[in-house]
């Protein structure tokens, strides 16, 4: 695993937003898995500015949504959909058959985890995938304890992600649960890039990069992976360094 240590959080962002033009320079037609949350936001700004100055062209790309919060689609304020198409797909002009996305409010979800895998057996491995990394080493939405062999799969959330995941809600929501791409779907992608910023990070990166690798701290499985690089700010690594 490779660990680029940045300033802060400005330059993570630059650097997230500058290896993703250039995989899509090389790779035009990719398939790609961003992350919603907060850390990813920067990259997303930087790329919107990319886009408007021709620097970036996303208009063969494919994109597949890596989590969403149980019984809530792209209108729920503050689902993971709603935070993706206000902050990169609406502004940068990503068409409709350009994404493929759980819809968490069906009555279904396992139905939709296996439209999802079934979508991503067909048209993967998923080129790069972007993730942020959760206070608990969660990596979407697969929480301590999950089977590193798991593909899509609906899942309880962990105390810690409940209390934290408020933060993206203007009213307080009861999260019970979610869907999520698996490990082995984030192991077989053939480029991930993981996001950290700021010091409330710093014990998670430290398990993730030195820790042993254990579900007890899902991100800590990336040790295993052939082409990941963490980009973190001097604040999350802190305790790393
Ligand atoms: P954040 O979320 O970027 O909003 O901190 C990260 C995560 O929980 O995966």
């Amino acid at each position: 695993m490779n660990v680029e240590i940045k300033q802060n959080y400005e330059e993570v962002s630059q650097e997230t937003a500058q290896r993703i033009a250039a995989y899509v320079a090389a790779k035009p037609d990719s398939l790609l898995c961003l992350a919603a949350g907060n850390t990813p936001l920067g990259a997303y700004r930087i790329l919107r500015e990319m886009a408007q100055e021709k620097k970036v062209d996303f208009s063969r790309c494919t994109f597949v949504g890596l989590d969403e919060w149980a019984g809530m689609d792209r209108h729920s304020d503050g689902s993971a959909q709603e935070m993706m198409y206000r902050d990169f797909f609406d502004p940068l002009g990503i068409r409709p058959e350009q994404i493929v996305y759980f819809d968490a409010a069906s009555d279904d979800l396992e139905a939709e985890c296996r439209r999802i895998d079934a979508y991503i057996e067909a048209n993967g491995p998923i080129d790069l995938m972007l993730l942020g990394i959760g206070v608990n080493g969660h990596l979407g939405l697969n929480e301590p304890g999950v089977d590193f062999a798991s593909r899509s799969h609906v899942t309880a959330l962990s105390e810690t992600t409940v209390t934290v995941g408020q933060k993206y809600f203007k009213e307080s929501r009861e999260l019970t649960g979610g869907v999520t791409l698996g490990i082995a779907q984030v192991m077989e992608s053939r480029t991930v890039l993981l996001v950290a910023s700021g010091e409330n990070k710093a014990a998670a990166v430290r398990g993730m990069l030195h820790g042993e690798v254990t579900n007890a701290l899902p991100a800590s499985i990336l040790q295993r992976h052939a082409d990941c690089t963490a980009i973190v700010d001097k604040a999350a690594a802190g305790a790393a360094e």
